[in-house]
């Protein structure tokens, strides 16, 4: 995995999950792999519809832990009892006029949704995009998915667009996909600002 070391800093970390017990949340390992189809596997097809491959083949996993498409950023899962139990992402293009731009993605094991480990997830993926320079962050969430907009809600995203019926759900229906988007450049600009207050040979 090709991540920035101190994008890595301070993992393994421990989520607390509201029952009292905690997940353990990791960067992703190539030794993964095996770990990660099982998940994918075990998935319900409603909760990995969104992803862009299928995860339930094993070229596809393949390629995702040895991040042959570079794009991401940081790939962390959840881990419990040796199993992988979550996988969420940030990534980013790495050329053209989106590169301040990294968008989020997160999928969470059923036993363990509504714990309140999704809102901790996407927590981590926000400082990482902050520390990484990303200045605008961004997740797609079909209008139908109550959880997934709110855990987006709670930590300051913004429904930024509507595409109207742009999603099709498992029965075909349309649904809509809402764009949400966490504007950070101005924690960026703060600290430029604060950086040219400090140096003594600017400003005059
Ligand atoms: C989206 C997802 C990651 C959220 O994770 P989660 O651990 O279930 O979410 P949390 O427990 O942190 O809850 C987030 C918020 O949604 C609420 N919520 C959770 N499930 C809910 C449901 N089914 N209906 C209504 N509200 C729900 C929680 O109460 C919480 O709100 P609060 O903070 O105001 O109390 C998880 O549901 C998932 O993996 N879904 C499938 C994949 C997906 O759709 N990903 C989204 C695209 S990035």
């Amino acid at each position: 995995m090709r991540a920035a070391s101190p994008l890595v800093e301070g993992y393994p970390k421990r989520i607390p999950l509201h029952d009292g017990s905690e997940v353990i949340v990791r960067p992703m390992k190539r030794s993964d792999e095996v770990r990660m189809l099982e998940f994918f596997s075990g998935l319900p097809l409603e909760d990995r519809q969104f992803l862009r491959h299928d995860v339930t083949q094993p070229e596809n996993v393949h390629r995702f832990v040895t991040d042959v498409h570079r794009d991401t950023v940081l790939a962390l899962v959840g881990e419990r009892d040796g199993r992988i139990v979550a996988s969420a992402t940030l990534q980013r293009h790495h050329y053209g006029w989106m590169t301040h731009v990294g968008e989020i993605r997160v999928v969470i094991a059923r036993n363990l949704q509504r714990h309140g480990f999704g809102v901790g997830l996407v927590k981590l993926l926000v400082k990482a995009a902050i520390q990484a320079g990303v200045e605008k962050i961004v997740a797609e969430v079909p209008s139908n998915r109550t959880a997934a907009r709110k855990a987006f809600e709670r930590l300051g995203f913004q429904r930024e667009a509507i595409l109207k019926r742009h999603v099709k759900d498992l029965c075909g229906r349309k649904r809509d996909l809402v764009i949400y988007a966490n504007d950070v450049s101005h924690i960026w600009e703060r600290m430029e600002s604060m950086v040219l207050d400090f140096n003594p040979t600017l400003g005059g």
